[in-house]
């Protein structure tokens, strides 16, 4: 973890949607590497609370919403409380699994602004930050939904596939400056979001994949953290999957 920090002072985090799950797992990992953290999300959890008591002068958390908020906001209030903004972890999202011949076409587009578009704008906050200071990285947290079919998942698939074709487009763009853009693709974490996967489903996860386990959200925030950090330096507008095989 001493990587993260090697020959720079301690960083800024902004991660988005870390008061639970995957988000806090990273939020977490980050703190603990030294990093300071920044967050927001529509509510606050309890998870949350202890992690900010923990942490508290170096985690903030605000209420906000990536679909409807000025992202610019955000990033100003992590610049006051913390300074300049280094990394981004675009980590927050939401899933509604319902099929596409049924789905409300409101659906769509809340899935789209969640999941893409409020990312789009969030990356676009901080990437007109990080390029004045020729220095940052974005992680984009997508999903193997945008690299194989699934039912019920057609709208948040499409937001994940586009979030990565931001990525790629984004590392091309912002290289230059000094901006690595990459995409952390997660297979299955037991997380609020996957709660409603039923435990046939979970063991046929499992035996679909060729480590023969799920895997841990510090396995998904080891991988990010690693990512963010100078570790990582060379490598820019890449998917990484993170999902013991189970799309290989
Ligand atoms: N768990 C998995 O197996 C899995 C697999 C592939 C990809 N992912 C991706 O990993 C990321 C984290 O997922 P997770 O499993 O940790 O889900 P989670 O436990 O449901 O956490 C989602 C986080 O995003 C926040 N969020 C949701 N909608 C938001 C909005 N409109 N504005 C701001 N924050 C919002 C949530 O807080 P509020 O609801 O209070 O706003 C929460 O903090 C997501 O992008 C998800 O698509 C997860």
């Amino acid at each position: 973890m001493s990587a993260v920090t090697t020959g720079a002072a301690p960083r800024v985090a902004l991660v988005s949607g870390a008061s639970r799950g995957l988000g806090l797992a990273v939020a977490e990992r980050l703190l603990a590497a030294g990093w300071s953290v920044g967050t927001f999300s529509r509510s606050s959890t309890d998870e949350l609370d202890k992690v900010l008591e923990n942490w508290p002068d170096t985690f903030s958390w605000t209420p906000g919403d990536v679909a409807k908020d000025d992202m610019r906001q955000h990033v100003r209030t992590l610049q006051e409380r913390f300074g300049p903004v280094d990394a981004l972890v675009n980590n927050a999202g939401v899933l509604h699994q319902e099929l596409f011949l049924t789905m409300p076409e409101q659906r769509i587009d809340e899935l789209l602004a969640v999941n893409l578009a409020g990312p789009a704008r969030l990356a676009q906050a901080c990437a007109r930050q990080m390029s004045v200071r020729g220095r940052g990285v974005i992680l984009n947290v997508s999903s193997i939904n945008s690299l194989r079919g699934f039912r019920g998942v057609a709208a948040y698939a499409a937001a994940k596939a586009g979030l990565d074709g931001l990525t790629r487009s984004l590392a091309r763009e912002l290289g230059p400056a000094g901006i690595r853009v990459n995409s952390l693709v997660p297979g299955y974490f037991e997380t609020a979001m996957t709660s409603q996967v039923t435990d046939e489903n979970r063991v046929r996860i499992t035996r679909r994949t060729p480590l023969g386990r799920l895997g841990t959200t510090d396995e998904i925030a080891r991988v990010a953290t690693f990512l963010l950090s100078d570790e990582a330096a060379f490598i820019t507008g890449q998917t990484i999957t993170v999902d013991g095989g189970l799309t290989c």
